[in-house]
């Protein structure tokens, strides 16, 4: 199977989309799953969540962090990935909740935002209020992308004000929660922001799925690399979840956990620093 990229546009400075040939991955698709990627031979498995399958393609948001985001963003379209695995992990229910706030702030949530929201939003019974924030304006995504079409209400943030309503999905969500009946939130991206609308949200009491998102090896349920604690008990983000009910999550534990490979990562782009050398 060719997974040939089909489309590739700049989101922001660092953010890139990829729509690539997947049928096996986009017939299973359900919102709230990822895949695995392995841009070339031998190179390493990185996790991805599916914003949307149409026909035998899938859409992919990346951010270029380090070694093997940096290789997929030397990819055109018309080039392929060498494998693409998946669809990976057990979603939420899709099913009627009443009215739903998604929240995310980092490429891989909005992913997630997208894919939720336009699952969620065909149940009869769902009002969707999507939040998607940014540090500034430099940073939001063309409008296209943005989950505007998916939801039923759709608020911009960014933390500077310089487009959209001021301030972190924190704040927005804080001032939904306390003046409207919200019945269950959604949140991904970042992780240290996951902890804190887990609190949020138990001193509202509503309900909160977060996507803990965890180093993951083997993303196969072998290496146990991305175990979380849910409520005490051992889980595997990439079988059990990565979606888990916020107020359960052993918060420090997954935090401490994403610094694990930080030295070999660092080692691991000084390499492809070197090997670009004089590439033009
Ligand atoms: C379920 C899941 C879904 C994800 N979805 C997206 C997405 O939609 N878009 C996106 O850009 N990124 C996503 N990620 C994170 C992505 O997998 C990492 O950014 C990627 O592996 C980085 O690889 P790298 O070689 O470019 O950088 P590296 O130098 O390897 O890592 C840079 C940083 O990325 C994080 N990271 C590295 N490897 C992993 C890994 N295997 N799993 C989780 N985090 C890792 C760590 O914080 C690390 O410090 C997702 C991760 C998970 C677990
Ligand atoms: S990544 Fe190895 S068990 Fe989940």
């Amino acid at each position: 199977m060719k997974h040939t990229i089909t489309r590739k546009e700049v989101l922001n400075g660092a953010d890139f989309l990829i729509d690539v040939v997947a049928p096996g991955v986009a017939k299973r698709f359900v919102p709230g799953n990822f895949c695995v990627l392995i841009t070339i031979p031998n190179g390493e498995r990185i996790p991805m969540s599916i914003q949307k399958a149409e026909g035998d393609t899938i859409s992919l948001f990346f951010k270029k962090l380090g070694k093997t985001s940096f290789e997929l963003d030397m990819k055109k379209v018309g080039d392929e990935i060498y494998k693409i695995i998946g669809p990976m992990g057990s979603p939420p229910p899709i099913k009627k909740y009443g009215t739903v706030v998604f929240a995310s702030d980092l490429v891989c949530g909005h992913a997630e935002n997208w894919a939720m929201c336009d699952i969620l939003r065909k149940i009869p019974g769902n009002h969707i209020i999507s939040i998607q924030s940014f540090p500034t304006s430099a940073d939001v995504y063309p409008d296209k992308e943005l989950c505007e079409p998916v939801a039923d209400e759709f608020i911009l943030a960014t933390e500077d004000g310089s487009r959209g309503v001021k301030g972190h999905y924190l704040d927005v969500l804080e001032k939904l929660l306390k003046e409207r009946k919200i019945d269950q939130v959604f949140a991904g991206g970042g992780i240290p922001p996951l902890q804190k609308i887990s609190e949020l949200t138990k001193k509202y009491n509503v309900p909160v799925y977060t996507t803990v998102r965890q180093i993951m090896v083997d993303a196969t349920g072998m290496c146990g690399s991305c175990r979380v604690f849910i409520d005490g008990e051992q889980k595997l983000a990439c079988i059990d979840g990565p979606m888990f009910d916020g107020h359960k999550v052993d918060w420090e534990a997954a935090i401490s956990r994403l610094t694990m490979f930080k030295s070999k990562e660092a080692v691991a782009m000084d390499c492809l620093n070197e090997k670009m050398k004089g590439v033009k």
